[in-house]
């Protein structure tokens, strides 16, 4: 059995409404239930996630700090780049964490270039869409 917490960020609950062009039309319980599914095909172990959005920084961090599950998937959506209460948090749980983006921030604004979390993530998956969630399920269940 793997225990997998799964943290989205600022704005993520309007997926489906938000910008559709860049995010997709899913909302973020579609993709949690295709998660959900996903994890089912993988049988080579049984996995149990736990969902969780906020739009508060803290939120994130107090989750990672009282987690028990045995890998991290976050979207820190805004957060990735600016929080370094985040990175500190994923770096002190040492728990491995795998980054997710919808878009390819590489190739967007500048300011979305630099992942504060990063060097404390195991990998980030970045630019597939929604698909970038179950990306980042299969490279849990390889890690883990
Ligand atoms: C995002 C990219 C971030 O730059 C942005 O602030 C988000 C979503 C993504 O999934 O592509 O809210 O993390």
């Amino acid at each position: 059995m793997i225990n997998i917490l799964v943290i989205n960020g600022p704005n993520l609950n309007t997926l489906g409404k938000r910008e559709p062009s860049i995010y997709g039309n899913l909302t973020l319980d579609e993709i949690n239930q295709q998660m959900v599914k996903y994890g089912e095909t993988l049988d080579e172990k049984k996995i149990k996630f736990e969902f969780f959005q906020t739009n508060h920084e803290g939120e994130i961090v107090d989750k990672i700090n009282n987690t028990q599950g045995d890998a991290i998937i976050i979207n820190a959506a805004a957060f990735t780049h600016t929080s370094i209460a985040i990175r500190d948090a994923i770096l002190a749980s040492k728990i491995p964490t795998v980054e997710v983006h919808i878009s390819n921030i590489h190739q967007r604004e500048e300011f979305r270039r630099h992942s504060m979390i990063s060097e404390v993530c195991v990998g980030q998956i970045s630019g597939f869409g929604s698909n970038s969630y179950l990306l980042a399920v299969q490279a849990v269940v390889s890690i883990v």
